[in-house]
């Protein structure tokens, strides 16, 4: 009778830690879906500003010596990124990149104010 009671909550025990896991799971995997984990969300991304930096430290730097990023604002990058890269003549996903590094260096380390 003993031995029946405690292998009996023994297993439940052991159904409860299963139901645990599978409930973690399952919430892990709906929250991995409703907020993509960044390496799933933007394997590009590390990519895409190193593209961006190579571009803006050659060619950007053929009429003038490269700028410094947060010597300006946001808003005002957000003028002269079209100006320059027509300049450049950049393609769209050139500009983009461009924009993404610039953008990215001021998220970070905001305009040298
Ligand atoms: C064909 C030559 C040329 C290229 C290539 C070029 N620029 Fe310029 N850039 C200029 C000239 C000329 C000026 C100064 C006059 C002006 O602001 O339009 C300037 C000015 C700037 C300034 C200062 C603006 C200010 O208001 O003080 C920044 C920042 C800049 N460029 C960034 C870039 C970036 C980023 C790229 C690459 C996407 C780039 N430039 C490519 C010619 C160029």
């Amino acid at each position: 009778m003993k031995r029946r009671r405690q292998t009996s909550t023994r297993s439940s025990a052991c159904g409860l830690v299963l139901a645990t896991i599978c409930v973690a799971l399952c919430n892990c995997q709906s929250l991995n879906e409703a907020a993509p984990p960044v390496a799933t969300a933007a394997p590009h991304a590390a990519a895409q500003l190193e593209f961006g930096r190579n571009l803006y430290v050659t060619k950007c730097a053929k009429c003038h010596a490269p700028e410094p990023v947060r010597k300006y604002s946001v808003s005002k990058w957000e003028e002269l990124i079209p100006e320059m890269a027509e300049e450049t003549r950049l393609t769209p996903g050139e500009t983009a990149a461009v924009r993404d590094y610039v953008m990215a260096v001021l998220a970070y380390h905001g305009p040298r104010g």
